[in-house]
């Protein structure tokens, strides 16, 4: 399996200082710092975009940006966002009119590639030209919008079926991951682990972050 890596969620984040709380994640050992783009059309909310993305990437030396694309249009956002310091961009399969020409957009913006599913969209639709072109998979463990929402466990088969079908391939969790439900992920072989409230509303994140890597390391 590839490298465990932990990405706080900064949904979860004092927002008013961005850049502060990703200085703070990063001091905490953070591998990653997950940005929810949220454009109140995919998802029925509202958050970050281009701009607080750059001053973040400015002001927060060696982050990498693992950007959440919550978005019905994949494709409009990727020079925006690469420009603003963006590493990683994930965009919704159920967004994506062609997956395969949204990735290559991506990769020749010289970012990581990766699709997200919604806990309603089946691994089936993931075709293996599309698993084998992107960098990473995220299944989404809560229904994407909010944070603080209830780990959904039936969506595990899916992370053990796609870990099986792409033995080498980042398998990201997203929502509802946190110290009680971490085994879980670990079991069905998620190797990115984003956690928002569990880890910027701990006394002690880093402790959070060691945890959560060391559950999925074992
Ligand atoms: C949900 C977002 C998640 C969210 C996770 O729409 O994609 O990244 O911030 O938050 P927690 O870990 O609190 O469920
Ligand atoms: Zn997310």
């Amino acid at each position: 399996m590839p490298r465990v890596l932990v990405a706080p969620s900064v949904l979860a984040a004092d927002m008013g200082n961005l850049n502060e709380e990703c200085k703070r994640m990063m001091d905490a050992g953070a591998d990653w710092l997950h940005m929810d783009v949220m454009d109140g059309h995919f998802v029925p909310n509202l958050v970050l975009g281009a701009p607080p993305l750059s001053s973040v990437y400015k002001a927060v030396p060696g982050i990498f940006m693992d950007c959440h694309m919550m978005v019905t249009e994949p494709g409009r956002w990727i020079k925006d966002i690469a420009e603003a310091g963006g590493s990683s961009y994930t965009f919704h399969l159920e967004a994506a009119y062609d997956p395969l020409d949204i990735v290559r957009k991506i990769k020749a913006a010289n970012m990581r590639a990766a699709v997200a599913i919604n806990p309603g969209t089946p691994t089936s639709e993931i075709s293996n030209e599309l698993g084998e072109s992107v960098d990473m998979i995220l299944v989404m463990t809560v229904w994407p919008g909010y944070g603080g929402q209830k780990f959904m466990r039936e969506c595990m088969p899916k992370v053990a079926e796609l870990r099986a079908r792409f033995p080498n391939l980042d398998i990201e969790v997203d929502g509802g991951v946190g110290p009680k439900t971490i085994d879980h992920c670990a079991n069905a072989g998620a190797n990115v682990l984003v956690a928002g409230t569990a880890i910027f509303n701990a006394e002690n994140p880093k402790e959070v972050i060691e945890f959560l890597r060391s559950r999925c390391e074992e």
